[in-house]
């Protein structure tokens, strides 16, 4: 059985004295301990948050991170500063990280091996353009990604790693994909994974939905059989949101 994962993607939001709020106030709730939870925060916010979460089984993970240890990367944070910090996950090739910052998928594939090579959770992103879908491409861009941002993986890392499918026309902007048709792609990344690897890869992949997902939608998407879990952006911001998110099997 794969156990749910809720992660909140708070992106470029939340100053360090805001963080350091939320997640004091994330530790007075009630959180479902039989889900995987976590808060993505900017590098900024890690230390602090970290700190106050270390104590509970809420995770704290990067948004970013260079492959290199350490080095001449002006403004760039490593695996090994994450490491420092006992960091657990570290989201990679994040949609916006490839539009905005046009980070491509040799340089996503480097970053997930070094991440990986660093005990760190990947969250790998994946998903298409609304032009893509409309154009019937989602799924051979997602394949392809998946394909890329993965050669020279290994098998094993597949318990470890969590893929999140993310269509693009879906963040941010209020439109959710309907639960069928996430559940109808996270079910053809199982099945990539199964034909990359082998079945046993398939099943314990861990793969999330991520695009506008909010309180009023998560159980009929973590409802569908090949939806393991959410990765939330705007509606991860509150923490009364975030609860309702984590606890979305109490609803
Ligand atoms: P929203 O939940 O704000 O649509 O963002 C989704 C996302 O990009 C999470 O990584």
């Amino acid at each position: 059985m794969r156990k749910p994962i809720i992660v909140g993607n708070w992106k470029m939001n939340m100053t360090v004295t805001e963080a350091k709020a939320f997640a004091n106030e994330l530790k007075s709730l009630d959180l479902d301990s039989s889900v995987e939870k976590g808060i993505c925060a900017p590098a900024i916010d890690l230390y602090s948050v970290k700190e106050i979460l270390k104590d509970t089984d809420v995770k704290v993970g990067a948004e970013n991170m260079y492959f290199e240890e350490s080095g001449a990367f002006t403004g760039e944070i490593s695996p090994k500063m994450l490491n420092d910090l006992d960091i657990d996950y570290v989201i990679l090739g994040h949609s916006e990280r490839r539009e905005i910052f046009k980070e491509d998928d040799e340089l996503i594939n480097k970053k997930v091996k070094s991440a990986l090579d660093h005990n760190l959770i990947p969250i790998l992103c994946v998903g298409e353009t609304l032009e893509e879908r409309e154009s019937g491409k989602a799924y051979e861009k997602v394949e392809n990604q998946i394909r890329k941002d993965l050669s020279d993986v290994e098998k094993e890392a597949m318990e470890k790693i969590v893929i999140a499918y993310e269509p693009i026309w879906a963040i941010g902007t209020g439109k959710t994909a309907s639960a069928e048709d996430a559940d109808d792609m996270c079910k053809f990344i199982r099945e990539l994974i199964g034909k990359i690897y082998d079945e046993n890869a398939s099943e314990v992949i861990r793969i999330q939905y991520g695009g506008s997902v909010k309180p009023a939608n998560v159980v009929e998407l973590m409802d569908k059989e090949n939806i393991d879990g959410g990765l939330i952006g705007g509606a991860s911001l509150k923490p009364d949101s975030f609860e309702k998110l984590v606890n979305f099997k109490r609803r």
